[in-house]
């Protein structure tokens, strides 16, 4: 697959060896070109003018759900809340749950240790309301989810469990169907972390089995500010509106204020129009590329990241060579991350470095942060091999 050319990015003259892809992915130009579009000839706002511009938004809009909810394989687009983010989603669950009674004191809620802060705090915001109690699912020594450990932990108490497919900090894939299937023989609800998944292998909401499924756009080649949550229609049905104002409403009066219908209850006031459409412009494009063919590229290219760096002296692999998404933080004792990332970033090579909002896994590895390489479809050997050599280089220099 070589797909650089459809990234502007990438045609400055020294464009980075870009590997800093989980924190967030460059925008392809058909990405780029829907926002031009839309604010030419179709800029106007939904759901509300009898005019014929209101109307196309309206249509380019809905479409755009339409095409979120194919990509996640969901069963309407009833289900697919637009969000300004995989944060958003969650809390959106999180604090809708807050206002319901199903979550009382001494209910728990189960999060796996390697978490990112957007699936941890929201759940412990909901506890400080609630009573309930975040208990955090171990890992083996060898970082997998510990299995036994959380079918041990699941209990009647047990009102939400929350994970994500893929760990941002560590790279490492959950059972996310197993873990499912054993929340709901005790009847707690699966809140899925799908950020760092979507951009690189297909989704299927309905074959996994979840309540609810969130995820970033800007993570898969779509516009920062942009994302979706995808949640049970019977589950949305019955929650109530988070936010209020105008869009979420059927009939308002000061006596009694009725709400609309899915998925509008949920999207109080104007929506990210533009981003929302080309946030499905992105999803397009990458199910034009295929993304089993997307995986199968980056597989190729984690391999060859992986076996670099294992042979690169004191170069630890966090969750060794267990089967990942596309990437891998690295520790070497007694170097920093940050003096590493700062030496990579002199050789061109963009990287993260730190605790990748994910404080509590660092206390669980004793260790400050990670240095994390993460790939993307436009990614290339070339790119691997030159980040290998600023790597060998970097550390050379701090030894
Ligand atoms: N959540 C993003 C990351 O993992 C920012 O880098």
């Amino acid at each position: 697959m070589n797909a650089r050319a459809d990234f502007p990015f990438f045609a400055v003259t020294d464009a980075p060896v870009y590997l800093d892809n989980a924190a967030t992915t460059q925008k392809p130009a058909c990405v780029l070109d829907a926002l031009r579009r839309f604010y030419t000839s179709t800029n106007s706002n939904v759901h509300r003018g009898a005019h014929r511009l209101s109307r196309a938004a309206t249509e380019t809009h809905e479409t755009a759900r339409s095409a979120v909810a194919s990509f996640l394989h969901a069963a309407s687009p009833r289900e697919v809340l637009f969000t300004s983010g995989c944060t958003e989603g969650i809390n959106l669950v999180a604090q809708t749950l807050a206002l319901t009674a199903s979550v009382k004191e001494g209910d728990e809620v189960l999060v796996s240790t390697d978490a990112h802060h957007s699936n941890i705090v929201p759940w412990q915001m909901l506890c400080e309301r609630t009573g309930a109690k975040v208990r955090p699912i171990p890992l083996t020594p060898e970082l997998q989810f510990d299995m036994p450990a959380y079918l041990s932990m699941l209990s009647g108490r047990t009102r939400v469990v929350a994970v994500p497919v893929i760990s941002n900090a560590l790279g490492l894939h959950l059972p996310v169907e197993e873990i499912t299937r054993a929340a709901h023989d005790v009847g707690a609800l699966v809140c899925i972390d799908g950020a760092q998944s979507v951009a690189h292998e297909p989704v299927d909401v309905q074959k996994l089995g979840c309540d609810f499924f969130a995820f970033s756009g800007h993570k898969v080649y779509a516009p920062t500010g942009t994302g979706a949550l995808w949640g049970r229609e019977s589950l949305l049905e019955a929650l109530p509106p988070w936010k209020g104002g105008g869009e979420m409403i059927n009939q308002v009066s000061f006596a009694r204020t009725t709400y609309n219908r899915l998925p509008f209850k949920y999207e109080a006031g104007t929506p990210n129009i533009c981003g929302n459409i080309m946030l499905a412009e992105a999803l397009n494009y990458v199910q034009r590329l295929s993304l089993s063919a997307i995986h199968r590229h980056e597989s190729a290219l984690m391999r060859e990241l992986c076996e670099g760096l294992q042979q690169i002296p004191d170069v630890q692999l966090l969750g060794g060579s267990a089967p990942r998404g596309s990437l891998v933080s690295i520790h070497v004792p007694g170097v920093h991350p940050y003096d590493l990332g700062t030496l990579l970033d002199q050789m061109n090579v963009a990287v993260r470095t730190g605790h990748h909002c994910c404080q509590p896994l660092m206390q669980y590895l004793d260790i400050t942060g990670t240095t994390r390489f993460s790939v993307a479809l436009y990614n290339q050997s070339d790119d691997i091999q030159r980040a290998l050599t600023a790597t060998r280089k970097a550390l050379s220099m701090l030894r």
